[in-house]
Parts: C-alpha cells; sequence; structure tokens
C-alpha cells in the first residue's frame, strides 16, 4: 500500500491545529508565591527574588543547589522553599548584613563622586569565589 504524501501532510496539518488549539484552552498556570521569605523584605515580588538569586549565582560563583535542598519526591529538583540546606541561612545573615551596611552606612557617609555611588553587594566581598579569599587579589605582573 502506498500512501500519498499529500494525505501525510493533511494528517500533520490537522494535528498541529489541534495541538496548538488545545494550548489556547489550556488553562493559566497560577502565579508563583513566595512561601518562606524572612531576610528580603516582604514587599519584594517573586521576579524581584528570582532576579536576585541569579545575581547571587554569579557572585558567588555557585548554583542554585548551593543553597537550596533537593525535594524529596522528585530530586534533583530543587524546593526553592525548604529550609533544610544550611548555607541557606547563612545566605540570609548576608542578605541581613548586606542590607544593614547600605541603609546604616553606606547611606549616610559622604561621597566622593554622587553620580557613580556603590551599594555592596555579595559581589564587593565574595567576587565569584563561595568563600570570599582571605588574602588580597593582587594582579600578577
Ligand atoms: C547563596 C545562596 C543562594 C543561592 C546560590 C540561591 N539562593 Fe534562592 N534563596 C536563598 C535564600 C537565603 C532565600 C530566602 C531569602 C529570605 O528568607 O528572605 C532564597 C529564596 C529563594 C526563593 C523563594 C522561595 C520561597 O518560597 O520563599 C526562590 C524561588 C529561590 N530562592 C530560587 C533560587 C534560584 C532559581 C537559584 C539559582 C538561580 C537560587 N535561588 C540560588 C539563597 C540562595
Ligand atoms: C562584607 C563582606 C561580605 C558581603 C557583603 C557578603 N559576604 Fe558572604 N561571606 C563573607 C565572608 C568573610 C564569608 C566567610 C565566613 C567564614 O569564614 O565562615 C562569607 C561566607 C558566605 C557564605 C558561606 C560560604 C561557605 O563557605 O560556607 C555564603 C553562602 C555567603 N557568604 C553568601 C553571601 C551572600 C548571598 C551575600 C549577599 C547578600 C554575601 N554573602 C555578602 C563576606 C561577605
Amino acid at each position: 500500500m502506498k500512501i500519498s504524501k499529500y494525505f501525510v501532510l493533511s494528517i500533520l496539518i490537522i494535528a498541529v491545529a489541534f495541538l496548538s488549539q488545545s494550548f489556547q484552552t489550556a488553562p493559566q498556570r497560577p502565579p508563583k508565591t513566595l512561601k518562606n521569605i524572612k531576610a528580603f523584605p516582604a514587599s519584594m515580588t517573586y521576579e524581584q527574588v528570582d532576579h536576585a538569586m541569579d545575581k547571587f549565582k554569579v557572585d558567588l560563583g555557585v548554583k542554585c543547589n548551593y543553597c537550596h535542598a533537593q525535594t524529596k519526591e522528585s530530586a534533583p529538583k530543587l524546593d526553592m522553599s525548604s529550609d533544610e540546606n544550611p548555607k541557606k541561612e547563612i545566605a540570609r545573615a548576608m542578605i541581613r548584613m548586606t542590607m544593614e551596611m547600605n541603609q546604616k552606612y553606606m547611606s549616610t557617609i559622604p561621597h566622593a563622586d554622587t553620580a557613580t555611588i556603590q551599594a555592596i553587594t555579595c559581589n564587593t566581598c565574595h567576587r565569584g569565589l563561595s568563600k570570599p579569599a582571605a588574602e588580597p587579589i593582587v594582579a600578577v605582573k
């Protein structure tokens, strides 16, 4: 039996039309919510927290699983709300410390060049390392 390529093509077109329709009518995903915020300001949105997390990753040179524990049911998927990974609590102390440095000190000291005021971030100390270098990083000449 020889199946016409036009027949195959029309089946494909119907399949694609059907699939795209079922995607359109699929229920919208519920918005992602924050369940366990203790150090960041309560006013932060999910997107803002997510953006801060991307910065942590780069500033400390780590991946999300450095601070976040795996889910019990579907490891290695991470459970971002869990506090089981002890690095997360250290990071919370670091968030509080960094915010206090900015609010209490950086905002009050006289700045030489007000056009380029730098806020203190994780990177100010960490420079891409999970544990900041104890010795000065000096360029090799
Ligand atoms: C340096 C440690 C660290 C890294 C790396 C990190 N996180 Fe987090 N994450 C935290 C801390 C600490 C909190 C809780 C902040 C608080 O309590 O205010 C948090 C909270 C979250 C939350 C909110 C959970 C909730 O339900 O409240 C999400 C989502 C999240 N992180 C995603 C990520 C993703 C995605 C990555 C990787 C891109 C990542 N994190 C990397 C430390 C980290
Ligand atoms: C003023 C400097 C400074 C800033 C700013 C800072 N850290 Fe740290 N951080 C340190 C030092 C120093 C250590 C090592 C402490 C130790 O020896 O136990 C450290 C350790 C850590 C650790 C534990 C690493 C390990 O090896 O167990 C995490 C996680 C961490 N910082 C996250 C953060 C995050 C996230 C931020 C930004 C919100 C941040 N830090 C901002 C100085 C800083």
